[in-house]
C-alpha cells in the first residue's frame, strides 16, 4: 500500500493559505507555488543516498558526505504541474525533466493523454510526478500508467492539495507509489473540484479563463 506523507511544516501551511485565497493574483500565486514546491522538495529528498568522500579543509583532511549521484527525473503533468518544476530544480538542479500532457474531459472527468516525453534512461531514474491537484486521481493514475508503460520502476507522486478520493485511487491502482502532499482536503464537489481546494490550478497559474 502506498504511504501518504503530509508535509505540515508551518512555512508550507502559511504559504498554502495564500495560494488558496481567491484574492491572490496570478503573479503571487505562481511565486507561492514555486516556493512551496522548493520546500516540499527539501522534505521529499530526505532519503537520498549519500556517499563518503575525502576532502581537504583549510585545517586538515576530512571524510565527509556528498549525494551519491542517484539519477532523478521530475515529471510535471501539463499544464499545472509546470508551476512546480523550477522550485524543485532549485534544490535538485541535475534532475532531468520529462512531461506528460493530460487534460480532464469536462463531461466524463476522465484524463486524456495528448503528450509524453521522458528522459531516455527511464528504467534507471527515480521519478517524481508533480501536479498541484490530486482530485479524482484520474490524471495521476494515468500519468503513473504512462511512466510505467515506458519502463519506469521508481515513482513518487507529489502535489499541493489532495482529495481523499484521489489518494484512494492511487493507492488502489499503484500501491508501490508513495504520495507526498501539503494538505489533505475534505472532499470533491459535484464538478470534481477539491473542497475547499484552491480552484482551477492551471487557470490560476497561467491567468487563463
Ligand atoms: C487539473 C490538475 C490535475 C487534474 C486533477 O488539470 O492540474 O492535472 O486536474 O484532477 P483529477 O485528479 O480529477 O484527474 P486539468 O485537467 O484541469 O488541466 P490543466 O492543468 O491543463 O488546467
Ligand atoms: N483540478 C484543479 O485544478 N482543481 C481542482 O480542484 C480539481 C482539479
Amino acid at each position: 500500500m502506498s504511504k501518504v506523507y503530509v508535509f505540515d511544516h508551518p512555512l508550507i501551511q502559511h504559504k498554502l493559505t495564500y495560494i488558496r485565497d481567491k484574492n491572490t493574483g496570478t503573479k503571487e500565486f505562481r511565486e507561492l507555488v514555486d516556493e512551496v514546491a522548493t520546500l516540499m522538495a527539501f522534505e521529499i529528498t530526505r532519503d537520498m543516498p549519500l556517499e563518503e568522500i575525502e576532502i581537504d579543509t583549510p585545517v586538515m583532511k576530512a571524510k565527509t558526505k556528498v549525494l551519491s549521484g542517484k539519477k532523478m527525473a521530475i515529471v510535471p503533468i501539463l499544464r499545472a504541474g509546470i508551476g512546480m518544476v523550477d522550485g524543485i530544480l532549485k534544490l535538485i538542479p541535475a534532475a532531468k525533466v520529462g512531461h506528460i500532457g493530460l487534460y480532464r474531459d469536462p463531461e466524463t472527468l476522465k484524463p486524456v493523454e495528448y503528450y509524453a516525453k521522458l528522459p531516455a534512461d527511464v528504467e534507471e531514474r527515480d521519478f517524481i510526478i508533480v501536479d498541484p491537484m490530486l482530485a479524482t486521481g484520474g490524471s495521476a493514475v494515468e500519468a503513473i500508467n504512462s511512466l510505467k508503460t515506458r519502463g519506469a520502476k521508481s515513482i513518487k507522486f507529489m502535489c499541493l492539495i489532495a482529495a481523499p478520493e484521489g489518494v484512494q485511487a492511487i493507492q488502489e491502482a499503484h500501491p508501490d507509489v508513495d504520495i507526498y502532499i501539503a494538505a489533505l482536503d475534505e472532499k470533491l464537489n459535484d464538478h470534481g473540484y477539491i473542497v475547499p481546494g484552491l480552484g482551477d490550478a492551471g487557470d490560476r497559474l497561467f491567468g487563463t479563463k
